[in-house]
């Protein structure tokens, strides 16, 4: 009888594992068709955005009622990715016209490298500037990076450990989740001429970051404030979330990404490890769609608003902590997860196209509790859309 069962396993393995490669080969295919739409589409976007902004290099950061841009000045901490876009495409398409014009809005940038004012002098500068010595190495643009990563070393403070992401008064030594992502040029600094003492902060303020943001269950904080004497925790808050025992979907896509770059770039485990809680506990609470709400735990979900940028950071970070992790079923997970959150992005109702949009994807919200940007088009959702497909094609091309 044994024997009988395992002859016909033998005779249905293989056809089953046939089925399985064809259907993920298939889906595959259906997701390479829908990257290749979404790039044609956000060039489309992004040509009509250049044009309709005219000669001044003016910065879009979130779409008005209209479908229009609403612009921010250059010390706006969204000012860095509508560059970061038209990089983005010049890396996609080769078109001289798109560097011509990531030059123009990158170079308007230049002063930013001596604001000491906020810790987002990292996503102003790396996502412009950035994007530009990635692609174009040359001694100015590194200085300017250099000259940015000491700009923001300058809000260190030794006793906390931490960099000081706001100067708001409200708080003491505010730090945010946000911040994480910022060390990424303190990184690159100090593998570039910049010195150790950049790469000692990043490693000091990831450090306490995930001592301090983090819950038991991998779920994180928006804002810890530090005391400057003591260096103790003063406070445990979720600013632009629902409550402060809640979950910001952008602070948490923020957790991930971040810990996936610290890892990469220190090797250290206990990153790997932090990136890993805030993924699995990412993943476990998605929508159905792969979309979040603007926060996990809004009252009125599912009529609240999504966060299509949460989706989109979180997409390309998976991309990258896919290749990093070591356990095979983590792997495993996060690569068809990022496919499937990349697929709901490519389609309606997140992609913009047939809507009156300026953006490349709608239903994205800034500041909730501020009433601000609530569920429109934000530039820095775009940046991260576009770099979680040009993650997907290279996945596609080592796979
Ligand atoms: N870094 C600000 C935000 O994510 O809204």
């Amino acid at each position: 009888m044994t024997s009988v069962v395992s002859k016909a396993s033998f005779k249905i393995f293989p056809v089953l594992v046939l089925a399985s490669l064809t259907a993920s080969h298939s889906s595959a295919q259906r997701l390479d068709t829908l990257v290749a739409r979404a790039i044609d589409f956000s060039r489309t976007q992004l040509e009509r955005s250049v044009k309709s902004l005219g000669d001044s290099a003016k910065f879009p950061r979130s779409t008005l009622d209209d479908g229009t841009w609403r612009i921010a000045k250059p010390n706006d901490w969204t000012a860095g990715f509508f560059p970061g876009c038209l990089w983005r495409m010049y890396e996609f398409t080769g078109d001289e016209s798109f560097h011509a014009h990531a030059r123009k809005w990158t170079g308007e940038l230049k002063d930013q490298q001596l604001n000491t004012k906020t810790h987002d002098v990292g996503f102003i500068m790396f996502c412009s500037f950035g994007n530009e010595y990635r692609l174009h190495p040359n001694e100015e643009t590194k200085n300017i990076l250099l000259q940015s990563a000491c700009s923001l070393a300058s809000r260190f403070n030794a006793r906390t450990g931490c960099i000081r992401s706001w100067d708001n008064p409200k708080w003491q030594f505010p730090v945010i989740i946000d911040n994480m992502m910022n060390l990424e040029l303190l990184f690159w600094a100090a593998k570039n001429g910049g010195g150790k003492e950049l790469y000692d902060i990043a490693v000091s303020h990831a450090e306490k970051t995930s001592q301090n943001h983090f819950r038991p269950d991998g779920s994180t904080y928006h804002v810890v404030s530090y005391d400057t004497t003591t260096g103790a925790v003063l406070a445990k808050e979720t600013h632009q979330g629902f409550a402060h025992e809640s979950v910001w979907s952008r602070g948490q896509a923020w957790a991930i990404y971040g810990y996936t770059m610290a890892y990469r770039e220190t090797r250290e485990k206990r990153f790997l490890q932090t990136a890993e809680r805030a993924a699995n506990w990412f993943l476990d609470h998605l929508p159905d769609d792969a979309v979040p709400f603007w926060d996990f735990q809004a009252p009125e979900i599912p009529r609240e608003p999504r966060d299509a940028s949460a989706a989109a950071i979180a997409a390309s970070a998976l991309f990258e902590l896919c290749t990093l992790t070591e356990d095979a079923r983590l792997q495993a997970r996060y690569a068809t997860e990022a496919r499937r959150i990349l697929t709901s992005l490519c389609k309606a109702p997140y992609l913009a196209a047939n809507s009156a949009s300026s953006g490349i994807l709608n239903h994205t919200t800034g500041n909730w509790p501020a009433k601000s940007e609530i569920d429109v088009s934000l530039i820095y959702g775009d940046y991260y859309f576009l770099e979680a497909m040009m993650r997907y094609r290279q996945s596609e091309r080592v796979n």
